[in-house]
């Protein structure tokens, strides 16, 4: 950890806590040590391993007005021989620095992003959790920390990473859908690529209708025609019609999501046709009716590979998947968690090894 300032009270901190609680749920416990870096007059500060504290703002810090934050979300999984590891942390480095450009925020340079998270890891190994699917989710972000009512970008910026003992995202292993026709979550031109704040905020008043549809997701259509299938709020989209994987393209309202990413490098290992295609959400109704479309699934960091039960519409009309917990999906899913788990050798360069830090 050369180039991280380690403070005595965090490692004190660290080395007391526990989690006993066997149901950690997602983001219920939080590790109690965090890092922070600061941007002044254009220099990120040697990032800090701190205690996990309040964070004191101007009221009027550009963050809370303009919405100038960006954030990213990654694991760590104990391995069966107790070394941690995380998965693929280069992409969320990279997809960071993404987010920052189009956000007109400074970039946090990757080697310090993935440093801060290693190290965050290291100092919480003892809370990372064993069982297979459970990790240890860390969330870094970076929010405009300069006072000011003016709508310009900020000069001065926080970045942050905190972590979280985490286990199932979805207590519910099939999602009911609803497709959200009337509002928009990104269009073309606009920071739905992005991993801001401000894109989840855009999707809460469909997630309260979703929920009132007594449906668990909000699936997204294009801004323009309202007619391709996008992706969902927090997760990226696959079908599977006549044997074959489909998912939208990456575009500049898709986040590009790294298991999304991974599970179309491993479907292609295993010889299956995966089609990076517009989706037409008519198309795919149909074809769930024909019962050609057997499967559907959403993916993402959080959850990892979640099979879709049903597809609902405004109108009422509920479209049930024929094999919500099919073949193909199960066999990625199974794939994936024992890769980041441990328990399938990872194809080239898919895990960093956390350096072990003896309290
Ligand atoms: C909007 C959106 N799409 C897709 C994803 C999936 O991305 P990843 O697989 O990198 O977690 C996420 C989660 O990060 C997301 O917030």
């Amino acid at each position: 950890m050369k180039r991280m300032e380690i403070q005595p009270e965090a490692v004190e901190l660290a080395k007391k806590f526990t989690v006993s609680d066997p149901q950690l749920g997602f983001g219920k416990y939080m590790a109690p040590i965090m890092v922070q870096s600061w941007y002044k007059e254009g220099v990120w500060s040697t990032p800090k391993l701190m205690p996990y504290a309040m964070i004191s703002l101007d009221p009027c810090a550009k963050v809370l007005h303009y919405a100038q934050e960006i954030f990213e979300g990654m694991k760590a999984y104990r391995h069966p021989m107790g070394d941690i590891n995380l998965f693929r942390p280069e992409l969320n480095a990279r997809r960071f620095n993404f987010s920052a450009r189009r956000m007109a925020m400074p970039e946090f340079p990757e080697e310090m992003f993935i440093e801060s998270v290693a190290t965050l890891s290291a100092y919480s190994h003892q809370i990372v959790p064993k069982r297979l699917g459970e990790s240890l989710y860390i969330r870094p972000f970076m929010i405009a920390t300069e006072k000011g009512l003016g709508i310009k970008p900020a000069k001065e910026f926080l970045f942050c990473a905190v972590a979280s003992p985490s286990g199932n995202y979805f207590v519910n292993p099939n999602v009911r859908v609803y497709i959200e026709r009337d509002e928009v979550r990104a269009a073309t031109g606009g920071i739905g690529a992005a991993k801001a704040g401000g894109n989840y905020a855009a999707s809460l008043s469909s997630y309260a209708r979703t929920l009132h549809e007594d449906c668990d997701q909000t699936l997204w259509l294009d801004s323009k025609d309202r007619k391709y299938v996008e992706e969902m709020s927090g997760m990226n989209f696959f079908a599977v019609v006549k044997g074959e994987l489909i998912t939208p393209p990456i575009s500049d309202s898709i986040l590009d999501g790294i298991t999304r990413r991974s599970l179309i490098e491993l479907a292609r290992s295993k010889g299956l046709t995966v089609k990076e295609e517009r989706i037409n959400i008519d198309y795919l109704l149909e074809h769930i009716k024909k019962n050609e479309c057997t499967e559907a699934f959403i993916c993402g960091t959080a959850s990892v590979l979640v099979p879709v039960a049903s597809f609902k519409l405004k109108s009422g009309e509920i479209f049930n998947v024929s094999e919500p917990n099919g073949k193909i999906s199960i066999a990625l899913k199974e794939e994936l968690t024992q890769i980041q788990g441990g328990r399938l050798d990872a194809p080239q360069g898919w895990l960093y090894k956390v350096p072990k830090i003896d309290f």
